[in-house]
Formats: C-alpha cells, structure tokens, sequence
C-alpha cells in the first residue's frame, strides 16, 4: 500500500552524496534497482536520475517491522528512506561513484509499488526498440538513455547563453502557419472556424524569422519544432528541433564566425571536445569531386579520382558510351584489398545499384601485378597501366569505378566509399571533423517536373559574381548557401537572403513561378519587403542531430524523449489515430477510405 511522504523532504539525490558527508542523517528518494536480502539484513540499490546508493536495513537501526517491510521490496518500487551515511562497511565498490558510501536507514516508506516491467531497467539494454519505444517511460529511466537527455538539455542550455551573450534575442514563431510548400510535405491542421481551409505546421520558421528582420530584431534565435511529412531515416524524424537563427547586415563570413565559436563553445562545455577554429571549408564543387557527396565524412582518405580523360576511346563500351552521353567515369582505390572475394564485390555491385548505378566495373591489382578485372580485356595493356596509374594503384589493391551522369557517379561512388570504408574498419569513431561546404548551386534540374527547383530556397542569395548567369545559364549559379558537416552527417544549412526586389523576381522566374503564384505564396514576406529590409543571412541546425553525434548514439530516436517510428506513428501513445466521427464533423471533414479512393 502507498504510503505518504508527508513530514519528509528529500535532502539529496542518490549521487549528491560522499563521504564528506559520513555521519549525517540524510533523507533520500527513488527507485529500487535491487533488492538483495542477506536474513536479518536487507540491501538495496536506491536509483534516481543521477546513479546508484546502496542502503542497508538492519533490526538493530530499523526494527522488526521496518526489516519486514524492506524484505517486502522490490525492482521498480518507489521509496523514501531516512537513515545515516557511514563510510562502507564491506567492499568498496569502484563503479560506483557513491561506492565508498552506504545508507544505515531508520525509516522506509513505500511511496509506490511497482509491477514487474516488461524489460530490466539497466544499461545497455538488448531489449528490441519496438518494446522499448512501447513503454517509453521505462526506457526512459535507464541510466544511459537518461545520460542522453541530460547532455540534450545541457546542449541546450549553452547553445542558449552563447547566443544570448552574443546579442540574440529568442523570439517564438507561430505553429500554425499558411502552407507555403517548399522541399518536404506539410502536415495540415484543419480549421473549424474557416471551413475547408488548413493551416500547415511549420517545416521551420524561415519566413518569419526574415519578418524579424524587417522589423529590426537584428539577431534571433529560437530552439524551434518543425515538422516534414517525410520518410524517416535514422538521423530523420517527423517533428524534430532546429536550432534556427538569422542575422542582419551580415554576409556569409560573419554567419560563419559566430557559428564557429558556437560550435567550439558548445562542444567543449558539453563534452570536453576542444574544436579547433577555422574549421575547414570546401565548396560543393570541391566536396563533390573529391568525395561524391555534398556532407563528406573527413575522416578518412579514399578520395574520388575524374579518370575519364584515361579511359577516353578506350575498348570498353560502358566507359565510352558513359562519356559519349556527357556523363563521367570516376573511381575509387580500397587500398589493399584487392583479395576482396568475389561474393564480396558482387555485394557493392548490387549495393552500388541501389544507389542509381547500372554497375561497378573493378580491377584489382594483385599483388604479384596482374589483374582481376571485370573490364581489363576490352583495354590494352598501356591503357590499363594508365588507368591503375591515374588512380595511384598498388599491387593489392581494388579500384572501383562507376560510369553514368555525374549526378549518378558522385551519388553511387559517395555513398560506396563510406560503405567500404566502414566494412574496412578505417573510419575513426574518436574523430570529430566539422566542415564548412560552401557555394552550392542556386537551382537543380528536376528531371519530373522539367523546371529548376531550388536547392535551398526560393530565397537564397546568388552569389555575387554568378548574378549575370540568372539570365543566361541559370543552372550554373552558386549560391551564397552554406552546410556544416560532421562525420559525413549534415549537422545544418542556411544562406544569404536575397533582399533586392528584381533579384527576387528573377529567381522566381528561374523557378517558373508568375509574378501572381509567387505573391500568393510569400506575399506576405514580399510585401514586407517593399518597406525596407536589411541585407540578412541565417542558418539552422539540426539540434537532434547535433546531440546524435556528440553522444555517438546509433539513431536520432535515442537522443528525442518520445521519438516516432519509420512510419511516423508513436508505439506508446499509437498516434496517429482516428477520431470521432463528431469531430470530423465540426471541422467539416470527411474521410475518403482507401478503397473508395481506388474506385
Ligand atoms: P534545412 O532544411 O537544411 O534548413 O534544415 C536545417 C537542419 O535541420 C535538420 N533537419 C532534420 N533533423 C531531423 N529530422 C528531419 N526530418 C530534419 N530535416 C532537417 C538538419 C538540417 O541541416 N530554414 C532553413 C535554414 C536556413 O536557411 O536558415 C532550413 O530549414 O540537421
Ligand atoms: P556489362 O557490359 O553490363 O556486362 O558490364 C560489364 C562490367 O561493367 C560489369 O562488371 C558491370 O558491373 C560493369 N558496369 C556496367 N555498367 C556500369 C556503369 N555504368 N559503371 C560502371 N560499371 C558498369
């Protein structure tokens, strides 16, 4: 039966206590981890959020009837206990910071009992997510879950006092927005008082943190919710957090600069990590070409090589028809492995494929200097030397090659670099390499809708020295967009806004946008802007992303308290659900089922 903590107030929490504090009599709350009973002495593992205390319940401190009701213990229940902090009278236990400590209690109340749970609550659980994610709550009480979240909010709360100390004001953005589709689906909330109209919940607060520039709040920040009704991936979610803020009267070096003290100022209060400054910056271009991916993982060599000026008439039809087409032929070098067996290489073959590739042409340099090669006998034997040369290969290793469209070959030769790499085991887990990818292309060819989309958004400033190509070659433009990088993850983006009205009209032009489309769509921000707005720049991290990484954690669920699953559903609450038909009715809704859609 539960008891009632009245005339008791908790005095520490489990780890607060040491053996500075031998002799006092303390009052402590919290879970039972384990209750162990010796006959005639009890211990038990007392557990808050902080770690473990050992108490000990003996008749001689306790009496009977408070020995009785410790032997009654057990995993889970909630109790308080009063008792005295002596110096451990058996072993001392190193793995645990208060393991030099025990409690002798003289009085235990039993504020809750608890149900056997579904799963232990410890460290390192094998339990399989699905049950976890059930009954979140649990999982939440496990140590290195909790350490998590206490490293989250400590993130947090240094990201907010650096940009507090810096002369941004946290400003909050409305949830219920006009949709304004731009990169993922919105989710819709629908409108009771408005009849058959939606407001859209925010996929992040751009438009209205430019608003706020208009209106002179020359720095905000806000640690905001957005939303994307998009398909999951380990380091995505449906509703996650930004760290989002903008600036004004600033160009890409000054958004750059006070990132970079953020990051180093954050990474060293919350785990130690000291980030040296400048971080390195590449463009896209570079980033591309060297490592096939727009957020190169650093941490490793294996660098891409353009061998296409190499293989140029050569015997085999693939590589020439690749060329002939204006695509490329790039490769890398997996240095030393050229033993790899042959199911193992037809395994990145298949793995290449489900990255857009028709195929992965190899040649492995054996170590006695001939070939196994998939291609070598449609080349001469100068031209194969040439090609092992160009990617500065060494008997035993394996050159891999992808030939296609560029877009195709960075796509499938980024992405089979980090897998080889990982199956290599040369990706070190200790590195932290941030990186700056700088001057991104302003447009991207949809291939579906045949128009050019933006590949930031509509607002993004063009470089200043690309401008005339708007006009001309308006997929050549790089724009004053920025990504930072960690480990091959995107950590966050933003760019320079376009502030002047014909660059505005000219890239809605670009975009295929009327003049009326685009002023339905952002009337508001154009409207705004025809009453004086400061030149502004912005960027936004991924704040769930960026507690990911520095924690090391597999997936971003274990950094989100209640995260969702790959379908977007949450397994303890089973949201999304349907609702009452009375609902539906007062919003003016009716629900299509799928097989009436069908017919
Ligand atoms: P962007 O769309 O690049 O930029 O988003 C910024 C950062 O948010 C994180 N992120 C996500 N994290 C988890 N789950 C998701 N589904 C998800 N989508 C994005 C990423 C990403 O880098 N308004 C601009 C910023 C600006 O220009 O200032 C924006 O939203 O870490
Ligand atoms: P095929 O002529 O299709 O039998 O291909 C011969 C070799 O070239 C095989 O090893 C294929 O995997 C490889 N290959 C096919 N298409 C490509 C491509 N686009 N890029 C690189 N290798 C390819």
């Amino acid at each position: 039966m539960a008891e009632s903590m009245k005339g008791l107030k908790r005095t520490h929490r489990c780890t607060e206590l040491s053996a500075a504090n031998v002799g006092e009599v303390v009052t402590v709350m919290g879970w039972v981890q384990k209750q162990r009973n010796k006959g005639g002495i009890v211990f038990v593992d007392l557990r808050d959020r902080t770690g473990l205390l050992q108490i000990i319940f003996e008749e001689s401190d306790i009496k009977a009837e408070g020995l009785e009701k410790a032997a009654k213990l057990r995993s889970e229940f909630v109790i308080a206990v009063v008792g005295r902090v002596e110096k451990r009278s058996g072993a001392v236990n190193e793995n645990l910071k208060t393991g030099d400590i025990e409690i002798r209690a003289t009085e235990l109340r039993i504020l809750s009992e608890a149900e056997t749970p579904p799963f232990p609550i410890e460290a390192d659980s094998k339990t399989k997510e699905e049950l976890r994610l059930k009954y979140r709550y649990l999982d939440l009480r496990r140590p290195d879950l909790q350490g998590k979240m206490i490293l989250r909010s400590k993130i947090a709360a240094k990201i907010r006092s650096f940009l507090t100390d810096e002369g941004f004001l946290e400003i909050e953005t409305p949830i219920l927005q006009k949709s304004t589709p731009e990169g993922a689906r919105d989710y819709l909330v629908p409108s009771r008082v408005h009849p058959g109209s939606f407001y859209a919940l925010p996929q992040s607060p751009q438009l209205f943190k430019q608003l706020l520039m208009c209106s002179g709040y020359d720095r905000y920040f806000q640690i905001a919710k957005c939303f994307r009704d998009e398909d999951l991936r380990a380091d995505r979610q449906p509703e996650f957090t930004q760290v989002d803020m903008e600036l004004s009267f600033v160009d890409v070096d000054d958004v750059i600069e006070v990132n970079e003290r953020l990051i180093q100022y954050v990474c060293k209060e919350a785990i130690g990590l000291e980030v040296s400054l400048p971080i390195p910056r590449i463009t896209w271009q570079e980033a591309m070409d060297r490592f096939g991916s727009d957020k190169p993982d650093t941490r490793f060599g294996m660098e891409l090589q353009n061998v296409s000026d190499v293989v140029a008439g050569c015997g085999f039809g693939v590589f020439t028809s690749a060329l002939e087409n204006g695509g490329s032929v790039r490769g890398i070098n997996a240095k030393g492995q050229a033993e790899m067996p042959r199911k193992k290489i037809d395994a990145l073959v298949e793995f290449a494929k489900g990255y857009g590739a028709k195929g992965l042409a190899y040649l492995a340099v054996l170590p006695d200097g001939s070939y196994k090669s998939s291609f070598a006998k449609f080349m001469t034997e100068d031209q194969l030397k040439a090609l092992v040369e160009a990617m500065q290969g060494e008997p035993g290793d394996l050159l891999l090659f992808a030939a296609d469209k560029n877009k195709i070959v960075y796509n499938v030769l980024g992405a089979l670099r980090i897998e080889v790499a990982s199956q290599m085991g040369i990706i070190d887990e200790d590195k932290f390499n941030f990186l700056w990818v700088t001057e991104f292309p302003l447009l991207e060819w949809d291939e579906e809708e045949e128009r050019y989309t933006a590949m930031h958004h509509p607002f993004t400033m063009p470089m200043d020295e690309d401008l005339e190509l708007l006009d001309t070659d308006p997929g050549k433009v790089r724009a004053k967009a920025y990504d930072i990088v960690l480990n091959g993850t995107e950590l966050g983006g933003g760019s320079v806004r376009i502030f002047q009205s014909d660059v505005q009209e000219k890239m809605f032009e670009c975009l295929g946008f009327s003049k009326e489309d685009a002023y339905n769509r952002f009337g508001f921000l154009l409207n705004a802007f025809k009453y004086g707005v400061p030149p502004h720049a912005g960027l936004a991290y991924g704040l769930d992303r960026l507690v990911m990484l520095l924690v090391k954690a597999d997936s971003i669920r274990e950094v989100i308290a209640f995260p969702k699953v790959k379908d977007a559903s949450c397994l303890m609450t089973n949201a999304p659900d349907i609702v009452d038909d009375k609902q539906l009715e007062e919003l003016f809704i009716q629900v299509v089922n799928e097989q009436e859609k069908a017919e």
